[in-house]
Parts: C-alpha cells; sequence; structure tokens
C-alpha cells in the first residue's frame, strides 16, 4: 500500500516545492525553530524527499559532520542529489526506512519532518530509530496533529486516497515514542490554516 504514496512522489517529484510552497515554508521554519545541530554530528533524515531541508540547514549555517538523505522515491531523491551532491558531508540512501541498514548508535540525530503519517509499522520504526541513534542522541518529529477539528480533515484525505495514511495525536505519539523509551524531552501543538500540527522531541 505504501508504494502507491512512492508512486506519487515520483509523479510529482518536480511539482512537490512549488505545490506546497507555504506548507513547506511553515513546517520547516517551525522545525528550524526547535532543532539544535552540533559541528560533530551525525544525521539523519529518513523520508528527506527533495532536499529541502538540507538545503535550508546548510543556508543558515548549522554545522554537522555528516547527513544522510534517504527517501524511496528515486525522483524525489534525484532532485536531492542534483541540488546538493557537491556537497562532501551528504550522502543519499533510497530505501524505505523500514529497510534502513545501518550499525547501532551510527547517528546522534534523526529528523523526521513530515512523513511520519506515511509509514507504515511505525512502532517498529521508532524501534528502528532507537537503535540506530547513539545513547543521548535525538529524535525530532514535526507531523499532522489529529486531534480536535482535524480528525475531520484526515479522515477526508484518508476516504479520498489509496496511500496509507496514519496520523496521530500528539499524546499517541508521546506515548509510542515513550514505549519505547525515549524520554519525551519537548513538545508542541499548533495550528497552522486548517492544518493541527506537532513537534516532539525524544532523547536516548
Ligand atoms: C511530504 S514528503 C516530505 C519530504 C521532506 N521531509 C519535506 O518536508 O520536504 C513525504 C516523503 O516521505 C517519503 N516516504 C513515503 N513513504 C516512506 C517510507 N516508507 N519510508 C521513507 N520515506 C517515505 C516520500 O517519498 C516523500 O518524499
Amino acid at each position: 500500500m505504501a508504494d502507491s504514496t512512492i508512486n506519487r512522489y515520483n509523479r510529482e517529484a518536480k511539482k512537490y516545492e512549488q505545490k506546497w510552497h507555504k506548507y513547506l515554508d511553515h513546517t520547516h521554519r517551525m522545525l528550524l525553530k526547535h532543532i539544535e545541530l552540533t559541528p560533530s554530528d551525525v544525521v539523519l533524515d529518513p523520508s528527506g524527499g527533495t532536499g529541502l531541508l538540507a538545503k535550508k540547514l546548510i543556508a543558515q549555517n548549522y554545522s554537522f559532520e555528516q547527513l544522510v538523505i534517504n527517501d524511496p522515491s528515486d525522483e524525489m531523491l534525484a532532485i536531492a542529489r542534483q541540488r546538493l551532491s557537491d556537497k562532501p558531508s551528504i550522502s543519499f540512501k533510497n530505501k524505505k526506512v523500514q529497510d534502513l541498514s545501518y550499525p547501532k548508535n551510527y547517528f546522534t540525530k534523526i529528523i523526521c519532518l513530515n512523513s511520519f503519517h506515511f509509514y507504515e509499522k511505525q512502532d517498529q520504526v521508532l524501534s528502528q530509530f532507537y537503535k540506530l541513534l547513539k545513547p543521548a542522541g535525538k529524535l525530532y518529529i514535526l507531523d499532522w496533529n489529529r486531534e480536535g477539528f482535524f480528525r475531520i480533515i484526515n479522515s477526508l484525505i484518508r476516504w479520498s486516497s489509496s496511500e496509507y495514511i496514519n496520523t496521530r495525536s500528539l499524546r499517541e505519539l508521546q506515548q509510542m515514542m515513550s514505549e519505547n523509551t525515549f524520554n519525551i524531552q519537548t513538545s508542541h501543538r499548533w495550528n497552522w490554516r486548517y492544518w493541527k500540527l506537532m513537534f516532539v522531541e525524544g532523547a536516548k
């Protein structure tokens, strides 16, 4: 089922940033407000799409040692590669998140932006993120927040789409992260236009 999402992103990759310009501008700005990176960070962006976040990190002088941009959509990743392949600290992977294979404790930060609702086995992915993070490493998730009236919008999105979409409320996400032994450090929920959004930071 998730393949229909990947196929859609393949089809829409070239128009993605233009189509979602305002939404991406908002969510990326909110994410950058809440995350911290240091020059020794080894960062995973498990659904990095067109590499827009990396572009913004570089433009805003965030420093890191390595950044892995993963995305299962060839066409989204092609844009990321084209945009960033001259950056030696950035590498690319083309897998579904659940198929990523790295040694335990490899990353110091994982940034999951606008994508968690597409993951079919969210609990398993959180457990995988936990293993991939070094002790004291951080997981940052920003995604839709299935609360209040957004439950209705979410139901309409699910009803009208053949894709796998599993949006969580902030409370559900906090609970899932806690069950996977993340220590919740910060969380925020807010409204933007008709979207309800949330951000959670968990530490290993
Ligand atoms: C809304 S886009 C977000 C891209 C980027 N994080 C951003 O904010 O611009 C969602 C991305 O999730 C990716 N995706 C879908 N299913 C996935 C999966 N199972 N594992 C990893 N990424 C997935 C899609 O290919 C797409 O690029």
